[in-house]
């Protein structure tokens, strides 16, 4: 798209990627995503905040063809969808210097051979003049990565914040607005990227209450011009409430495992309780990862595969652990031929997580009875642990 103006002297550039359906070679994409970089020209001088995608790299030169000085390029975050083509910039600008955090340098000399010479740092909270605007920088660590910062434009009252607030959404619309859907991409994107970060979210959700500002500018995603609805959302999502809700990951290979879910959920539902269950084949990760992050319970089914559990559940539990979850509760659930260590092994999987398991229900063979009274079991004392939510 062509450079669109946000307000004088400031600019939406970079790229939409309408295509591009994964990221990190893990995370679906069902609705693309943006590079956005911004184009912020003061009265004296001019910068460059982010750029783009390598892939992109010829609509942000593109963009750029009649911008005959920049002098400072913001890397507010050195992850490559927003520094990968720094290096070409560099080079279109050789008077340009790099601004980014004190823990940036290092990551971008390491990932993109950026000549240190070119390389300022900022502290947090500095300051840069353009002559009749202003950018602040802010260190906001771990959105996403340990050296992230956004910048705070006062005299517009702007705040650009990379991947924070981010949502992977191609758009053609500039702004959010309140449309829900904008909330529930950057649910996805919070649950994939930031969740394992929520503690550190906190903190930087409280720099942010410590300016003022109308516009939220991302490098994914439409532009917030009603910030206080990402900014609820957030709150919320980071908090340490959980909701009335119980997860269930599974595979079944034979029907044993998928009789025992199905007998769990309506037992679950019979006890006031909410439950998503996700087919592990045939699941998309990122729901399975937003429902996660409200969730209270987490029960995972799998049938026993040479003695441990599938390996699709494998995967979705290492996940799980990696994203950590506010979870409080978990059980493991499942069938077996002769023998299994599923559930040791499992448990093991998951050190992240701080949960009281619950319970153990395991099938050898058909589900029957039996089993059915200890799912009735497990569901009561899910129901007793939810009594708070
Ligand atoms: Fe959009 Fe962490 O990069």
């Amino acid at each position: 798209m062509k450079p669109r103006a946000i307000c004088d002297g400031v600019q939406l550039i970079g790229a939409v990627d309408w295509n591009r359906r994964l990221f990190d070679s893990l995370i679906p994409l069902p609705d693309g995503t943006s590079y956005n970089a911004y184009l912020v020209q003061g009265s004296e001088k001019t910068a460059l905040i982010d750029a783009v995608d390598p892939a992109m790299a010829d609509i942000l030169t593109g963009q750029l063809a009649g911008v005959e000085t920049i002098d400072y390029i913001i890397s507010q975050h050195a992850e490559q969808d927003h520094s990968g083509t720094l290096p070409l910039i560099l080079d279109m600008y050789s008077q340009a210097v790099l601004v980014c955090s004190t823990k940036a340098k290092g990551l971008l000399i390491d990932h993109l051979d950026i000549p240190p010479e070119r390389v300022k740092t900022v502290e947090d909270g500095e300051t840069l003049s353009l002559g009749d605007k202003t950018l602040q920088f802010i260190y906001t660590p771990w959105v996403h990565w340990p050296e992230t910062m956004v910048t705070y434009l006062p005299e517009d009252r702007i705040v650009f914040s990379c991947d924070f607030f981010g949502s992977h959404m191609a758009m053609s619309d500039m702004y959010a607005g309140d449309a829900p859907h904008i909330i529930e991409a950057a649910k996805r994107y919070y649950a994939e990227i930031m969740m394992p970060f929520r503690k550190p979210i906190q903190n930087n959700l409280k720099k942010m209450q410590e300016i003022d500002f109308d516009l939220i500018a991302p490098s994914h995603g439409p532009i917030y011009d009603r910030p206080e609805h990402i900014l609820s959302a957030y709150e919320d999502w980071v908090s340490d409430r959980v909701s009335n809700l119980v997860v269930i990951p599974y595979i079944s290979m034979h029907g044993s495992t998928e009789i025992m879910v199905d007998y769990l959920v309506d037992a679950l539902v019979e006890r006031g309780i909410t439950v998503q269950k996700f087919e592990l084949s045939s699941t998309d990760i990122g729901k399975l990862a937003m429902a996660l992050v409200d969730a209270a319970t987490v029960v995972i089914g799998t049938p026993t595969v040479h003695a441990g559990p599938h390996p699709n559940v494998v995967s979705a539990v290492h996940l799980a652990n990696a994203l950590r979850p506010k979870l409080k509760f978990a059980a493991v659930i499942g069938s077996y031929g002769w023998g299994t260590k599923a559930a040791e092994q499992i448990a093991g999987l998951i050190p992240n997580l701080k949960v009281e398991i619950l319970g153990t229900v395991l099938c050898k063979g058909h589900p029957r009875d039996e089993v059915f009274t200890e799912l009735d079991a497990l569901a009561d004392a899910i129901q007793d642990r939810h009594a708070a939510f």
